[in-house]
């Protein structure tokens, strides 16, 4: 069986999260908060916690946030490199360029912004048994669409693999972790974008390497839209999410440091208040996801959404489903519903955005 400290870890954190623009803007989508931490230390602590040690981040997008924010990874009992992509490289290119950091001959190869429960030991044994190539994690979802779907025949072997295809033939998608033999890292083209899904996984099965699949029931999102993000995130608060990260009581709620809650303020759905911010009196937060500094006034309410660094929302504005950049103002009784998104810095006036015509 191999030993999880003789494999190194792979996580992928170079894209751009456009589907989490504007948040994006400012900081990579593996870096924002979620449940008061980076993203990506939920992920680290997992990897950690399985016996893994070496890490290998492959970064493109503001890729110094990482190395500040990680360091060495000793912190979290890790060893970390960095190698950086001038011109992001694609999932497979970003693999192939991070070959020669890697020390042992097999890596587990981590999108960098999905939340999990699998057991990585589970899954590096089923590689073992398989005597597989490559070992693909596998869940099951109600709308495969969104996502790399992978039909395996009754032992496990995969027989496809479509990425975003919108005819899936079944409900088997692709969880964003992988177990690679190393020497089939070693045959990837280096030095030119592609993409592990279209071009590196289809090329394997073509050649004839034996893929297979890890199926398991474990936790699984994938954070890389606001829905996701804030259920995920709510997750992690109220413990239905997996965190090794995470100590301590779990809830409805979490505030941070620093924060202050006045009297009357309801927080509930897995809430999370960021460092320094300022809920009013009479303010309803469901679901609602508050980066550092934020300030809420009375009587506003937030559903679902997520407010970045230093926004204030009026009295008795009211989001639902969207997304508040960083430094944006909502005046009072402004109404911002179903997917909306402010840019940073943007200013709405007092009751400049209605969904309704009651005054
Ligand atoms: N280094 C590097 N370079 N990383 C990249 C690059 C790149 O050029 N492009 C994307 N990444 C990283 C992203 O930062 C992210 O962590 C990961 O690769 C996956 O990219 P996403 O943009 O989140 O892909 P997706 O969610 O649309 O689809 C992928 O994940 C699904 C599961 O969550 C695919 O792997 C699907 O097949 C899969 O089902
Ligand atoms: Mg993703």
């Amino acid at each position: 069986m191999t030993n999880p400290a003789e494999v190194d870890a792979v996580i992928l954190v170079g894209g751009q999260g456009t589907r989490l623009r504007p948040l994006t803007l400012s900081a990579p989508k593996p870096m924002l908060p979620t449940a008061g931490l980076p993203f990506l230390t939920h992920l680290l602590s997992r990897i950690a916690a399985a016996g893994v040690t070496h890490v290998v981040m492959g970064t493109s997008y503001k890729a110094e946030v990482f190395e500040s924010e990680f360091g060495d990874g000793s912190k979290l009992g890790l060893q970390i490199d960095y190698v950086t992509e001038t011109d992001a490289l694609g999932t497979g290119g970003a693999i192939a360029n991070v070959a020669g950091h890697l020390r042992h001959d097999t890596a587990l190869v981590f999108n960098g912004d999905v939340l999990s429960g699998a057991d990585l030991g589970a899954l590096l044994d089923s590689h073992d048994n398989h005597q597989a190539d490559v070992t693909l994690h596998l869940v099951r979802v109600g709308d495969p669409r969104a996502f790399g779907c992978v039909p395996t025949d009754p032992d496990g072997v995969v027989t496809a693999f479509l990425e975003k295809t919108q005819d899936p033939p079944t409900d088997q998608i692709n969880a964003g972790c992988y177990v690679f033999k190393r020497d089939v890292i070693d045959r990837i083209p280096k030095g030119r974008a592609l993409s592990v899904e279209r071009e590196v996984f289809p090329g394997l099965l073509a050649d004839g390497h034996r893929v297979c699949g890890y199926v398991d029931a474990s936790y699984w999102r994938d954070m890389g839209t606001p829905e996701d993000f804030v259920r995920g995130s709510a997750d992690l608060v109220r413990g239905i999410a997996p965190s090794p990260a995470l100590h301590g009581q779990r809830g409805e709620s979490l505030v941070h440091d620093g924060a202050g809650v006045a009297p009357g303020a309801l927080l509930i759905g897995g809430t999370v208040v960021g460092r320094g911010a300022e809920i009013g009196a009479g303010a309803r937060l469901d679901g609602a996801v508050i980066f550092d500094g934020v300030r809420v006034e009375a009587g506003a309410v937030i559903e679902r959404s997520i407010i970045g660094f230093g926004a204030r929302i009026g009295p008795r504005a009211l989001i639902r489903d969207g997304v508040i950049g960083d430094g944006a103002d909502i005046g009072a009784r402004c109404e911002l519903l179903r997917g909306a998104r402010v840019w940073p810095g943007v200013s709405i006036p007092d009751g400049g955005l209605r969904f309704s015509t009651d005054v």
